[in-house]
């Protein structure tokens, strides 16, 4: 019977065959023990040299690290091993040899993992990292599905900039100028007000020069857009949706967590609702612990996780000052010094993984931004369209997917987190 290591649990106690790769193996005189990955999860395979005979048995002890094979064995029951399963190898077949795999199982440096990310990537511990990536993303469809929400597809290449002209990157369009999209919003406020509730999952591009280890140039963002939702509602939007994900990665990727060595206490407390503390708030709580910031300024790394550090569950701060904010954010109707937005902070030192805000729906404000910001109306006409034809009180916000996969795992940098990720002088493989 051919099946997989994820399904090998319904075949204890009959004979399996499964197509592997060797991750790793050791040996003595009379038992080897085959670390096989195949993709769906990683077994030990047991080679009793009195069972299996000489020759299987010293083709076992000779099986190169990363060599494919097909591997035929009788699943056992084992409270032991992380997949509590163990196979009881009977034979063994060599698909293809692989030579000097550079990945061995010593100590590697990070430039050496990232110039083999190719192969790096199936290591059990970045082989969890993409599972848990794949259960965020199964759970934002199952979520905002669930919510009534249409999946709508903005274009990557545009003509216009939602985030500011800093950090465009620049592309010719035949004899036109284009850009890679650095956020759907724009467009997707365009879907709300054709759908209702919208969200879209996608790949943005910031050229920025930051080498930290929060930033990527090219990272993919869950951006849900809602018609006729002020920002109160979209904030509860949000707290849900963080919880959905994170309690649905607890439930669904138990082996993973464990893989990562990941401190689940922390994650079982994210659950709705969320602590909410304004700008003012938070520029007073710093100030009082003694950093080096004036109202008006915007919050660095370190600034985040001062603050992040006082919650046990993610934190939302909101009503930023307008002028270090994105134009479209509509103003504070008391206090049109600051905006109804937020950017949600998570635990442990993660940063922002969201940012959100109600939008401006009037079109004499807009305009004015537009003059403010030195916006060219151009290639922002159809925008402009959106106030002019039924417009409507109406929010959004994105979510970074590799900052809250970094978070839910666990990972040191958010170069983890993708599968091949794209940084300052990083284009390879
Ligand atoms: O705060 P940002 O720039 O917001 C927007 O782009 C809005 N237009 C979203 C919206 O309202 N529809 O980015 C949103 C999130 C951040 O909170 C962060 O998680 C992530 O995107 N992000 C990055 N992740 C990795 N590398 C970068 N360089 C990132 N820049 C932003
Ligand atoms: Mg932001």
């Amino acid at each position: 019977m051919k099946t997989t290591i994820a399904e090998i649990g319904k075949y204890v106690g009959q004979s399996v065959t499964i197509g592997c790769w060797l991750a790793n193996k050791r040996s003595s005189g009379k038992i080897a023990f085959l670390q096989l990955r195949d993709g769906t999860g990683f077994i030990q395979g047991v080679v009793v040299k009195a069972e299996v005979g000489e020759e299987i048995f010293k083709l076992s002890k000779e099986i190169t690290q990363e060599s494919s094979l097909f591997v035929t064995g009788v699943v056992r029951e084992d409270d032991r091993a992380p997949s509590g399963y163990e196979l009881t190898v009977k034979s063994v077949e060599i698909i293809h040899e692989a030579k000097d795999y550079p990945i061995t199982p010593k100590e590697h440096g990070t430039e050496f993992l990232m110039d083999h990310r190719h192969l790096w990537l199936r290591s059990k511990r970045q082989h969890a990292v993409m599972k848990v990536r794949n259960e965020i993303i199964r759970a934002t469809y199952e979520f905002f599905n669930e919510q009534g929400f249409v999946k709508v597809d903005p274009p990557i290449l545009t003509g216009s900039s939602a985030e500011g002209t800093t950090n465009l990157f620049h592309t010719k369009y035949f004899d036109e100028d284009a850009f890679l999209s650095q956020s759907g919003q724009l467009y997707m406020e365009a879907a709300a007000m054709a759908l209702g509730k919208v969200f879209s999952f996608g790949p943005t591009f910031r050229a920025e020069k930051s080498k930290t280890r929060r930033h990527l140039i090219e990272f993919w963002m869950i951006e849900p857009e809602m018609a006729f939702m002020d920002h109160e509602d979209s904030l509860k939007i949000q707290e849900e949706y963080v919880s959905f994900i994170v309690q649905s990665v607890l439930r669904n990727c138990k082996q993973e967590l464990a893989a990562l060595e990941r401190d689940t206490t922390k994650l079982e407390n994210v659950i709705a609702p969320f602590p909410r503390i304004t700008y003012d708030e938070a520029v007073e709580m710093l100030q009082k612990d003694g950093h080096e910031i004036e109202w008006g300024e915007d919050f660095g790394a370190p600034h985040e996780t001062a603050i992040a550090e006082k919650f046990d569950k993610p934190v939302f701060i909101t009503h930023y000052p307008a002028e270090i904010k994105a134009f479209y954010m509509k103003p504070h109707p008391d206090r049109p010094e600051v905006v109804l937005c937020a950017d949600l902070i998570a635990p442990e030192g993660y940063g922002e993984i969201i940012g959100g805000s109600q939008r401006i729906d009037d079109e004499e404000l807009m305009k004015q931004r537009f003059d403010e910001h030195n916006l060219s109306l151009d290639s922002y006409q159809w925008y402009l369209d959106l106030q002019k034809y039924g417009s409507v009180p109406h929010s959004g916000f994105g979510l970074g997917l590799e900052r809250t996969v970094g978070w839910v795992c666990g990972t040191e940098h958010v170069r983890e987190t993708i599968p091949f990720p794209r940084l300052l002088n990083r284009l390879y493989p």
